[in-house]
């Protein structure tokens, strides 16, 4: 005798396990939803959504600071972050509000509490024991930080400590320039912080296309973003006013706070799933194309799973995975054809094989293309600065898509479908874009791949 039995039991309510929550009740399945938390996980309340809206805050103060740019009189006179917080975690609590409502009209069952896998399709949660007859692994992951570097929650401290700040810190020390570190650091120097990012890696958001990488960086050395590649973290001590960093050849920084921003780890200490003899590597659950681990009915998605630990493909996971379940058969996601955006000023928008990639895959008959944003109307209105580089194969598909300047992040859904239904260029010109819009510059840099440039340089 069970607490519950169910068709599907999902352990984790982040965006892997809600979105499998939710397609699988509309299946007509019977949902059990373990969370410990909230509803929503990282994602909605300490990740993709407050940040972004720290990062929107920071557009507004940018507006406000550049305001005779535009020939508008306003001065920013400050940052209240009691105001900012109060914003952000207003937008936070309505979509909780939503998501809360949405979960229980669909008749999924939210079991509040610490899942632990006690069986193949056993979960107990507290004293309760729960089955399922597949069971989804969703736990998601938490900030990682470097052997012996504590994150004390106040001078040393992870993104949800930062999201957390009632201060605008003076100077903070940013370690690791991917895609958190460059999100905070964008927003703190919007706000009047000094920041200085320290990057392993020759580049900044290295995982991207290098012309990505540079042109952030010249954005960054503008706005007197201070960053040092190839400087790896060593050691750091707390001083009466901060912290003081030392990187490898010996450099001393100091500064009022240290960001830890070196990647996050798969959440999945102690829930019992190696007991249960899923196969596990450093930590992550290793699943197939379709999402199986290999334990029979046994699925896991989102951050737990090898690859790009993005909301988005743990969203669409859960999907798959819901209808894997009620025989639907779905197509199998392609992990290069998932969209990825860094929301710092200037943004970072891609989807595919940046060229590098492209070229060991497919050698000379990789082409590139380069539009410049500068032809672009419509960001010059924003005066905002950046390209859209297309990588093409000769006689062949477009490759993969990179793109960088202000609120190019809107643009990477044409690019992924472009991507994605293997579009060649000559498909892609013809099409109609509206004007002014930053979509031209998609419409001319495929103009130039197909070799009718209007405006565009290769
Ligand atoms: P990341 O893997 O993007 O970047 C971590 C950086 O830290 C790397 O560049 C690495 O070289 C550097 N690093 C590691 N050890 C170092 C050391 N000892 N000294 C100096 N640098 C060092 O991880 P990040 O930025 O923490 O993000 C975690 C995950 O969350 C990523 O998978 C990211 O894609 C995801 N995320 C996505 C967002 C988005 O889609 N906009 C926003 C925030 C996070």
């Amino acid at each position: 005798m069970t607490d519950g039995d169910f068709d599907v039991l999902i352990l984790g309510a982040g965006s892997g396990g809600y979105a499998c929550a939710l397609r699988a009740a509309q299946l007509g399945l019977t949902v059990g939803l373990v969370e410990k938390g909230n509803l929503g996980g990282t994602c909605l309340h300490v990740g993709c959504i407050p940040t972004k809206a720290l990062l929107h805050a920071a557009e507004v103060a940018d507006a406000a600071r550049d305001a005779s740019k535009f020939g508008v009189s306003a001065t920013l006179e400050g940052i209240d972050m009691a105001g900012v917080n109060a914003y952000k975690d207003g937008v936070v609590s309505r979509l909780f509000k939503g998501l809360t409502g949405l979960v229980k009209s669909r008749g999924i069952t939210v079991i509040e509490g610490e899942g632990r896998l006690t069986g193949p399709r056993t979960v107990t949660v507290g004293g309760a024991t729960y089955t399922g007859k597949s069971v989804v692994l969703a736990s998601g992951s938490y900030s990682r930080s470097l052997p012996g570097l504590e994150l004390d929650g106040e001078r040393v401290i992870s993104s949800e400590h930062a999201l957390r700040l009632d201060r605008v810190p003076s100077s903070v020390i940013v370690l690791g320039g991917g895609v958190i570190g460059c999100e905070f650091a964008s927003v703190w120097a919007s706000f009047g912080a000094q920041v200085t990012i320290l990057e392993a890696l020759p580049r900044l958001v290295a995982a991207e296309d290098e012309a990505s990488s540079k042109a952030l960086e010249r954005a960054f050395r503008k706005r007197k973003i201070d960053f040092r590649t190839a400087t790896p973290f060593q050691s750091v001590k707390t001083t009466d006013t901060g912290v003081a960093v030392t990187v490898e050849g010996g450099d001393i920084i100091e500064a009022e706070l240290l960001l830890v921003a070196v990647g996050r780890g798969p959440l999945t200490d102690g829930l019992g799933y190696e007991e249960q003899g899923v196969a596990m590597e450093r930590g992550f659950v290793l699943a197939d194309e379709r999402c199986r681990t290999n334990v029979e009915g046994v699925f896991a998605v989102g951050d737990i799973v090898p690859g790009l630990q993005l909301a988005h493909r743990g969203f669409q996971q859960g999907i798959f995975v819901a209808e894997e379940i009620a025989g639907l058969d779905p197509k199998p996601i392609d992990e290069a054809g998932i969209p990825r955006v860094t929301y710092s000023h200037p943004e970072i928008a891609s989807v595919g094989l940046d060229e590098a990639k492209a070229r060991e895959a497919y050698g000379d008959r990789v082409t590139t293309v380069t539009y410049d944003l500068g032809g672009n109307g419509k960001s010059q209105i924003l005066q905002t600065s950046g390209f859209v580089k297309l990588v093409g194969l000769e006689d062949g598909p477009v490759l993969g898509v990179h793109m960088v300047g202000d609120r190019v992040g809107e643009l990477i859904g044409e690019a992924q479908l472009i991507y994605s239904w293997e579009a060649h260029a000559d498909d892609v010109a013809p099409l109609v874009h509206a004007h002014p819009t930053q979509n031209e510059a998609l419409g001319e840099a495929h103009l130039a791949l197909a070799g009718k440039a209007l405006h565009a340089h290769s």
